[in-house]
């Protein structure tokens, strides 16, 4: 089959402004992943053409663009779903200011991410095991549970950049630090609370989100990055964890 993609290109050295080219793919199958099209169309078609991945299997989450109108993984997007003769416009993701094409500049989105302070607090000496060593932390099942969902993000920035409240105000904290956020909120073995509900109680923190819900469904990884910004609300509110 034959696919049609649609580019948004844009080379700040040399272009005044950002323009549309379209490629024509021949020998195309319906198994195709878009990033495979994309990576013809750039080893045989035009070299300059710019675009971030690793895997290639829905895991690094380099690749996220912006993909008939919708933020998505390349590697995860099939040829198939566009029918016969597809026809496909490719995007940088919005929000984000766009070094070359697809590529944006991910700096301001990782700034929010350490904002949160991503990572487990404990200054409690970690428990002695039988040998005399320190062991894990344990934690029942049903508390790992409280947050397993958040444990499964991988930073694409798919749900940020498709937030309007994004769009409209960059310093706003954004669905993927939230849920970044939730994961260490809700961790019992966790002593940071209180600063961690401090921080999204900032303007630019979980109030910012109007429930706009355009970021749950861009999850590559099906969280429920609503319920999980609404989770952590609660809890401001509350002040604890078990609200
Ligand atoms: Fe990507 Fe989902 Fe994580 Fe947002 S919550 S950064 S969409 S994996
Ligand atoms: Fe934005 Fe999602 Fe809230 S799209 S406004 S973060 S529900
Ligand atoms: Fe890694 Fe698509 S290339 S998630």
């Amino acid at each position: 089959m034959e696919a049609t993609i649609r580019i948004r290109r844009f080379n700040p050295e040399k272009d005044k402004k950002p323009y549309w080219a379209t490629y024509t793919l021949k020998d195309c199958e319906p198994t195709n992943r878009l990033l495979e099209l994309l990576h013809r169309i750039k080893w045989e078609i035009d070299g300059t053409l710019t675009l971030r991945r690793s895997c290639a299997q829905g895991i690094c989450g380099s690749d996220a663009m912006r993909i008939n109108g919708r933020n998505r993984l390349a590697c995860k997007v099939l040829l198939q779903e566009f029918g016969e003769n597809p026809k496909i416009q490719v995007e940088p993701i919005l929000g984000l200011p766009v070094i070359k094409d697809l590529v944006v500049d991910m700096e301001p989105f990782f700034a929010h991410y350490r904002a949160v302070m991503p990572y487990l607090v404990n200054e409690t000496p970690p428990p002695i095991g039988p040998d005399g060593k320190p062991r894990e932390r344990l934690q029942s099942i049903e508390a790992r549970e409280r947050f397993d969902d958040t444990t499964k993000c991988i930073l694409c920035a798919a749900c940020t950049t498709s937030c309007p409240s994004f769009w409209a105000n960059g310093d706003y904290v954004g669905p993927a630090a939230i849920v970044q956020a939730h994961r260490f909120i809700f961790d019992d073995r966790d002593q940071l609370l209180q600063e961690r509900l401090d921080v999204l109680a900032d303007p630019d923190g979980v109030w910012r989100c109007r429930t706009i819900y355009n970021c749950t469904p861009a999850c590559p990884r099906g969280i429920e990055v609503t319920r999980a910004i609404g989770e952590v609300k609660r809890a401001i509110q509350a002040g604890k964890r078990d609200y």
